[in-house]
């Protein structure tokens, strides 16, 4: 199959790219799809068989569930069972952080089929911000089941062109949306007993969400999302975590690359070296995570030494990523 990748900067290019999108949706095609967060590989949500399509491209084990994005606010009550006692929280939640990188997990309706949520009586949805994807989902009137798109276990792709390395050839179309904002995945929480347990760290840190309820944590690194995997995002370069960079040594003869928080002196340790944020910013770091990982496996290193960063606010989410990245196991 031709992957074709839609450019969207004018506004003609635009609309021939959500109009094409539309269509195939429409006949139960799989798109690749800017969000906000990372590229999603999009397809209806309440078709079995385009759902089933999606696992199919991504070679995602059917164990994984997906997340469902809502064409609005009105869709929840049409895949979600809302209890009136998780009403307010609800409202509060998705009155603060809809549409935008905020997942909620809820018990299901039966208007989605059970492939898309691999089993489980409950759903995850989101609404995405980005103005291309929501003109998309709107225009079908469908919610739209989409994952990262990318194949099943590697880093998750924020540009057009990390889609078409992932999945050129398996799919019609990418739409072009640029470099995506937040750059890695929506903050993932399940709601039960009028709190909230967070699944997945993301953009939305634990510290804003304390500001609407009561905010658990099931044991760091043993989230119970079925696609929370200890390996994960797996570059084909090992990658290790290193405490103190300046500490690291290089054995003879080995090309070592770095991914830097600090702006530590290290000159030449490392034969390649991206710093995720030159101003300290988080916000920077996690747009930059991605793209700077891929570019790093891409330069024949023997070894990515990531350095690690505070473990708060959304440095929580990065060295999230960075610790399913640096899981030890055969590369593939
Ligand atoms: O930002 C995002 O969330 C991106 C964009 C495309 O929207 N999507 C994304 O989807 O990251 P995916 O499939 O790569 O990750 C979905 C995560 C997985 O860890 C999955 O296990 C979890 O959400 N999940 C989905 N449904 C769930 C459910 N019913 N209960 C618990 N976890 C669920
Ligand atoms: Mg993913």
């Amino acid at each position: 199959m031709q992957t074709k990748i839609a450019p969207s900067i004018t506004p003609n290019e635009r609309k021939e790219a959500v109009a094409r999108a539309v269509e195939l949706l429409q006949a139960g095609e799989v798109v690749a799809l800017p969000t906000e967060t990372v590229y999603g590989l999009a397809g209806d949500a309440l078709s079995a068989g385009a759902v089933a399509k999606i696992f199919e491209t991504k070679e995602r084990p059917r164990f994984d569930p997906l997340i469902v994005h809502l064409p609005n606010r009105e869709w929840l009550e049409r895949v979600a069972i809302i209890e009136d006692k998780m009403r307010p929280l609800i409202d509060r939640l998705t009155s603060s952080y809809w549409p935008g990188p905020l997942t909620i997990v809820l018990p299901k309706t039966d208007l989605i089929p059970s492939l898309a949520t691999a089993g489980l009586t409950t759903v995850a949805v989101r609404m995405s911000a980005h103005p291309i994807f929501s003109e998309v989902v709107q225009s079908l009137d469908r919610p739209l089941a989409a994952p990262s798109a990318n194949r099943f276990g590697r880093i998750s792709p924020t540009s057009a062109a990390d889609v078409a390395e992932e999945l050129s050839g398996r799919i019609a179309l990418i739409v072009d949306g640029g470099p995506t904002a937040y750059g890695i995945e929506s903050t993932v929480v399940a709601l039960r007993e009028d709190a909230m347990t967070i699944l997945r760290f993301g953009p939305i840190t634990q510290e804003e969400l304390a500001g609407i309820g009561e905010v658990r944590i099931d044991s760091l690194g043993k989230l119970e999302s079925p696609g929370q995997l200890p390996s994960h995002y797996r570059p084909q370069t090992p990658l290790v975590i290193a405490e103190d960079i300046i500490a690291v040594s290089v054995p003879r003869g080995k090309r070592y690359g770095a991914l830097l928080w600090s702006d530590s002196p290290f000159s030449e340790t490392f034969v390649e070296s991206r710093r995720l944020s030159t101003t300290s910013d988080l916000r920077e770091a996690a747009a930059n995570l991605f793209r700077y990982l891929r570019e790093l496996d891409r330069a024949h290193l023997d070894c990515i030494v990531a350095e690690a960063m505070p473990d708060e606010g959304l440095g929580l989410a990065i060295m999230d990523r960075l610790r399913r990245a640096a899981h030890a196991g055969p590369s593939r």
